[in-house]
């Protein structure tokens, strides 16, 4: 079989994200890094190290720039700005600044995520979310990073605040270890949506040219026949609330990896002859199509950039065929009107994977040992896509 090549409008900007806590390594004033060391631990294995990505993201932009791609989504991290309550880190400021102008030197347009799940230890040992004071904690530090994004035009206030509100849900003080995903807590779920509002108000205010977003987990939701009404009731507080407060925003980020089908008791597990990735997961890759055409209509047409996408493998040629099936679904969504600003990979690296380095998501590896980069040959083919505008599969 072959597959027809098909082509891309040429600002349509291609890239890829990392999120700090993932890559940089040592992320020492963090909720991650005591829940990863905590006696109690739930996690197979500590960050460390992670990517070496905080010193080494010099080597890392060059690699997506020279790859042509041109766009990098990276964070800022929360606990290097400000790791204990009130004092804040001008040299943390300042290395931002320098990731933000390294980007630029090499052509490439950064695209900054404010918050990517880690917090500060303080901010969590005292209910996270569900502090009273969150909304005030956290405009403190935006208003601080704000000093450094004056010339940034994409800006991500909070990544998947639905899977925030899912994972910290229940948690209190620095329980939170014990946490696993029960239904997202009403009062982090307003927490974060405040939050998100706050955060744009504020950004628009002092910045009115940038263009500022918050990015969902799409969980693409299939109602097993006869159980529509079910799956709209799952779905609305796991994902719509989410999307529709993001609508009106200059884009809303789409964060896509699989399907979940719900039953009369929520979702049922994949079928066992299921192909899966290395978190697990189906391999699906219409969620990104599904994802797109379900944002477009529930944030009321709000222009798209897709802000993740991607799949854990040690197959390279199968993340090359995921991701040429999933953007042949991109493209076709764009030809029915839906507006897509853009395509960023997840992820540059493989990296730390919430618990584990044992997921692969990376267009990019690195030696266990030296940390030398090791681009796979997905990344080069997801460059020439930016640099043509065209797709075409290798070796379909
Ligand atoms: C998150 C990433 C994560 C990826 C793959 C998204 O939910 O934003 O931090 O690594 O999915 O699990």
């Amino acid at each position: 079989m072959t597959s027809p090549a098909f082509g891309f409008p040429k600002n349509f900007i291609w890239g890829a994200a990392t999120a700090p806590h993932q890559v940089e390594g040592n992320n020492i004033a963090s909720d991650w890094w005591a829940r990863e060391h905590s006696p109690r631990t739930d996690v197979s294995e500590p960050s460390g190290d992670a990517c070496d990505s905080y010193n080494r993201y010099g080597e890392d932009i060059k690699l997506l720039a020279e790859s042509g791609l041109t766009m990098y989504r990276f964070g800022i991290e929360w606990a290097r700005i400000e790791p204990a309550e009130g004092c804040f880190s001008k040299a943390q400021l300042l290395h931002y600044r320098r990731m933000i102008d390294t980007c630029r030197e090499r052509g490439v347009e950064p695209m900054v995520t404010l918050y990517h799940f880690s917090m500060p230890l303080w901010f969590a040992a005292k209910g996270g979310w569900s502090r009273p004071d969150a909304l005030e904690k956290f405009e403190r530090y935006v208003r601080y990073v704000l000093q450094i994004l004056d010339d940034v035009t994409w800006i991500c206030t909070i990544n998947e605040p639905n899977m925030v509100a899912l994972t910290q849900g229940g948690t209190q003080g620095t329980d939170f270890i014990a946490a696993s995903l029960p239904a997202p807590d009403p009062v982090i779920s307003k927490a974060l949506v405040s939050a998100h509002h706050m955060a744009r108000g504020v950004i628009k205010e002092q910045l009115p040219e940038s263009k500022v977003g918050w990015t969902i987990a799409c969980q693409a939701f299939h109602a097993v026949p006869g159980c529509e009404k079910e799956m709209e009731e799952y779905q609305y507080p796991r994902e719509d609330y989410f999307t529709k407060e993001g609508a009106g925003d200059d884009f809303i980020g789409v964060q896509a990896y699989l399907r979940t089908f719900i039953g009369k008791n929520g979702p049922v597990p994949i079928s066992d002859a299921a192909e899966r990735t290395l978190t697990g997961w189906e391999y699906f890759p219409p969620a990104l199509g599904i994802a797109i055409r379900h944002t477009w209509e529930v944030a009321g047409h709000t222009p798209i950039f897709i802000t993740e996408n991607g799949l854990a493998t040690n197959d390279d040629r199968r993340r090359i065929d995921y991701t040429f099936d999933a953007l042949a679904d991109v493209h076709e969504a764009m030809d029915d009107g839906i507006a897509v600003l853009g395509y960023l990979h997840w992820s540059l690296l493989d990296n730390y994977e919430w618990g584990s380095f044992r997921p692969t998501f990376g267009l990019v590896g690195w030696d266990k040992k030296t940390f030398e980069r090791q681009p796979k040959p997905s990344l080069g083919w997801l460059g020439d896509i930016s640099r043509t505008h065209m797709v075409a599969h290798p070796y379909r």
